[in-house]
């Protein structure tokens, strides 16, 4: 999902590549030209390394060992997954002239990352669901528009129906964040432990189901 969001472009930097495989993906299907995996821990990198060896796309993809995009200096498209939406954000405060495109998947916060684009003239074009046995996933392409623009709670919480192409993939998207929220509530009842976060679960509850 993350690689079929990823626009045609000389230069994609993966930033939190871990195992590389995304960039060998998008250099080897030729949608990418040439790629940069970038990690901030040695291992992942080391990793990365060792599969990009295996590869007939070897010579173009270089690894970097970055926090975030500090030592990358130039990118046509980055692409950052795996990670919370608030890290994903951070990173994304070093953006450098010149990176426009960005395919972002964040695995939690989503409503947190797609805020900071918002308030950050990064302009959301699409957005895709996947699902893998009983987890579902989203990812977004946004461009760097420099304005900025507001998007209401329901919209940060899920996206904007309309930027999705598989509309029957998002009511089911909906209804599983819904269920997830309503795992956590009982998880809390069960508990005895209702405090602020129950509350604010509650409320997320209502806005889940009227999206359903
Ligand atoms: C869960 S893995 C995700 C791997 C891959 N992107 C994916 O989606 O399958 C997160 C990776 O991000 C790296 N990472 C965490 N914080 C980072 C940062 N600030 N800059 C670069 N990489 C980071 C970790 O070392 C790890 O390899």
């Amino acid at each position: 999902m993350v690689a079929d969001l990823v626009p045609c472009c000389n230069l994609v930097a993966d930033i939190g590549t871990d195992h590389g495989y995304l960039p060998i993906y998008l250099v080897n299907k030729g949608i990418c030209e040439r790629a940069i995996a970038a990690d901030i821990n040695e291992g992942p990198l080391s990793s990365a390394r060792k599969n990009i060896a295996l590869t007939r796309v070897k010579d173009k993809i270089e690894t970097v060992l970055s926090d975030g995009l500090k030592n990358i200096e130039k990118a046509d498209c980055v692409t950052i997954a795996g990670m919370g939406g608030e890290l994903i954000a951070s990173i994304l405060e070093h953006r450098k002239e010149g990176m426009t495109h960005f395919v972002l998947q964040p695995q939690r916060s989503y409503d947190v990352l797609r805020y900071f684009l918002a308030e950050n003239g990064f302009e959301i074009k699409k957005e895709a669901i996947a699902k893998e046995n009983d987890k579902m996933y989203c990812a977004f392409y946004a461009e760097y528009t420099g304005k900025n623009y507001e998007i209401t709670e329901n919209e940060a919480l899920l996206g904007k129906s309309g930027l999705f192409e598989d509309d029957t993939l998002y009511k089911e998207y909906a209804e599983y964040r819904r269920k997830e929220i309503e795992k956590a509530i009982a998880q809390i009842e069960k508990a005895g432990a209702k405090g602020e976060r129950y509350e604010e679960l509650k409320r997320l509850l209502e806005i889940f189901s009227l999206s359903v």
